[in-house]
Order: structure tokens, then sequence, then C-alpha cells
């Protein structure tokens, strides 16, 4: 069974994906909402966070798990294949990668993310002569989930983050973080039009349905939240467009 975690409600990004293409897919999402945001937090918190949500879900009989948060992919990676040896995990920053193509890219996070510097090395392991221009955006998670993201103020707050990569004229965009697809047409308008943008719910689509086939199959649809709430339900049907109600997850 396929099972998903994020730090929140961002992983609902790739919920959403998984949906557009399977609709009736069956699978477990747990949203950690009671210690969201990871990405402002320090690598070893955010591995214990990692192991703690995956058990979770392995406890629920999950046999394959999408990593859909970029600050758990970032640094916790090792952890819980150490962790879970019999579980086949996906992430999201590999698939990002390999969609990237270009000589100058440019990539956005969390601090988590973007201080890992797990990006610049892979796409250097893939490209030694690429030139990557990363940039953290602390401000985007809380504004998307403010559901901010028409707002003029946010539009002068994308613009200034991404100046730097504007005037680097970088051939692709990674948008590195769970929640940065919602933000997709803001960016796009503040970057040169031919600026190609990866958004890792869809590189990470594409991934488990070359290697993973067999998991998609169709079954019941089930969310946990840490601190399931009425806001928390909302954006979730807001975002899906469909009613959801989470269901407390406890962790052990
Ligand atoms: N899910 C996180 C990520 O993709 C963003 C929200 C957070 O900081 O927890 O990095």
């Amino acid at each position: 069974m396929l099972g998903i975690f994020d730090s929140g409600v961002g992983g609902l990004t790739v919920v959403k994906e998984l949906l557009r293409r399977h609709p009736s897919s069956g699978f477990i999402y747990l949203g950690d909402t009671a210690r969201t945001p990871y990405g402002n937090k320090s690598a070893e918190t955010i591995r214990r966070y990692a192991v703690e949500d995956a058990r979770f879900l392995v406890d629920k009989g999950a046999t394959t798990i999408l990593v859909a948060c970029n600050s758990v992919s970032a640094v916790a990676m090792d952890e819980l294949r150490k962790e879970f040896p019999t579980i086949k995990f996906f992430e999201v920053i590999t698939p990002a990668v390999l969609s990237a193509t270009g000589k100058k890219i440019g990539v956005i996070g969390t601090r988590a993310t973007i201080g890992s510097g797990v990006y610049e090395r892979r796409l250097k392991e893939r490209d030694p002569n690429v030139e990557v221009i990363s940039q953290a955006c602390p401000l985007f998670v809380p504004l998307v989930e403010e559901n901010w993201i028409n707002k003029p103020e946010t539009k002068r707050i994308v613009r200034t983050y991404l100046e730097p990569i504007r005037r680097q004229q970088v051939d692709a965009l990674i948008l590195g973080c769970t929640h940065y697809p919602l933000l997709t047409k803001v960016i796009r308008v503040s970057l040169q039009k031919r600026v190609k943008i990866i958004d890792s719910p869809s590189a990470l689509m594409d991934t488990v349905e070359r290697e993973a086939a067999s998991e998609l199959v169709d079954g019941t649809q089930k969310y946990y939240f840490t601190d399931p709430s009425a806001a928390t339900d909302a954006i979730a049907t807001k975002w899906l467009g469909t009613m959801i109600k989470g269901v407390r997850a406890e962790l052990a």
C-alpha cells in the first residue's frame, strides 16, 4: 500500500498530482501539522520527525512511501532507509534534478533544503559544469497556507526573492518545496518566459509510475494529521477540490 507523508498540508500537492493521474488510487496520507514547519528546523530534528512519520505509515500497512517533503528528502533519506530496510522510499529531489536541463539552474526551497546543499550537489554530480543559483524563500510557505496566493504583497515578495535568479538568466527553476507549485503562476511572471519550471510532485509521479506502477491500485484514501482541525480540512478540501476530513494520528 502507498503511504505519503509531509510536514503538514504541503504534501497534498503530491496527492493532487497522484489523483489527477489515478483518481481512484488508494493511499494513506500523513501530515505532521502539529510540528510543521520542518523547513526551519535542524537536520537532526527533521530526521527524528521523519522516522516517526514513516513508522506511523508502516504500522498502518504502507509498503511504499512517497516522501513529499523536500526538507525531509534533503536530510533524512539515509536515516529512513536504514530504519526501514524493507520499505521502498521515493523522495522528491532526484526526480526534480533529472528533469532540470540547461547550463544554469535556479533552485528555491526552505532554509533546511537550501542549507543542505543537496540540489546543488546532485545537479553537479549529473553535470559538473552546471551553474546552480539557490535561494531560500522562507516566507512562501506561510503565504500559501494563508491562501495569499494572488495578493499584491505576495507578488512583491516572490519578485524580491526571485530577483537574483532572474538576473542570472537561468534555464530552469526547481520548485524545491511542497507548497511552491501553488505559487507557479506568480513565479512564472517573475522570470523570463523561456525558463522551464520544474515542480516536484509531477517529477515524482513520473518516477513512481515508472518504478512502482504496481502500487497504483484502486483503494481507500485516508488522510491523517497529527493536529487535525477545521482549518486543515478547509485547506485540504480547497486544494484537492473534494471534501476532506482528516483523522487524528498518534505518532509513537
Ligand atoms: N514540506 C516542507 C518542504 O517541502 C515545507 C513546509 C515546512 O517547512 O515544513 O520543505
